[in-house]
């Protein structure tokens, strides 16, 4: 990464073609990463945000921004062999790591702001820790929404900043000085001094609620669990 990238990392914003790149160079290390990074928890937040996309047998869902596959996964196990689930992301190295997981899933290139599916295919829609690197909140939501048909619902995990010590003093110390540490340690401090900052500029809790209202988006809920740094936020699509 040139010095002008790494410190554009630093303040949490990157250019597209910096994320995708991002993302392509920490495939490898990305599933353990999020294991030492939250002790593992990260499979049951992926599953209580699969929880809250409301799916059953037979139903169609997008995961948005999927990665190596985790939440596409849990949605799978929703809508059983009669269902069926795309797992869309920019990054190749990514998705090559999630069709390896589960190749009987569809695992298709998009980018978020612009997905290549018809209006009202989905009948859910969710983004897993994808939704913070949207070089466009707005229009990425827009997007979700508008995959997704009348009445199915959009959810969104995120990681999200406490607001009350002491929680917040603890969350500090981990992602601002241990995580990027981490990062050292799997060969990319620049991608894991990304991580922190970009969740410092992205909306609280109420305010990515606002946003989804702003799209659209009806009955907008959300739960914060780990103490509060985990947000799942869903809403319907009207
Ligand atoms: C932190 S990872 C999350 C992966 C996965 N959803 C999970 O739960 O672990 C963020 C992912 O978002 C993807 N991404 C970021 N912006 C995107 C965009 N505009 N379009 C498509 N994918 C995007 C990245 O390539 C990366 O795979």
């Amino acid at each position: 990464m040139s010095p002008s990238a790494a410190g554009s990392a630093r303040s949490g914003t990157l250019p597209e073609p910096q994320v995708q790149a991002m993302f392509d160079r920490i495939a490898g290390v990305y599933d353990l990463m999020n294991s030492v990074m939250t002790a593992g928890l990260h499979h049951r937040w992926r599953e209580r945000a699969a929880d809250m996309a409301a799916l059953g047998p037979g139903d169609r869902a997008l995961d948005v921004a999927t990665g190596t596959g985790d939440l596409a996964i849990e949605l799978s196990r929703r809508v059983g062999p009669q269902g069926e689930v795309v797992g869309s992301d920019f990054s190749e190295g990514m998705l090559e790591l999630a069709r390896r997981k589960a190749p009987e899933l569809r695992f298709e290139h998009g980018n978020a702001l612009a997905l290549p599916y018809d209006d009202d295919s989905f009948d859910a829609a969710s983004v897993g820790f994808g939704a913070r690197n949207f070089s466009d909140l707005p229009q990425g939501l827009r997007e979700m929404a508008r995959v997704v048909r009348p009445g199915g619902r959009v959810v969104i995990l995120e990681i999200t900043t406490p607001e009350r010590p002491p929680l917040s003093w603890f969350f500090r110390l981990w992602f601002d000085r241990v995580v990027p540490l981490l990062g050292r340690f799997a060969g990319d401090s620049d991608a894991y001094s990304y991580l922190p900052s970009s969740v410092r500029r992205f909306p609280n809790a109420r305010g990515l609620g606002a946003a989804m209202s702003a799209v659209g988006m009806v009955d907008v809920r959300w739960l914060l669990t780990a103490g509060g740094i985990i947000a799942i936020h869903v809403g319907t699509v009207e």
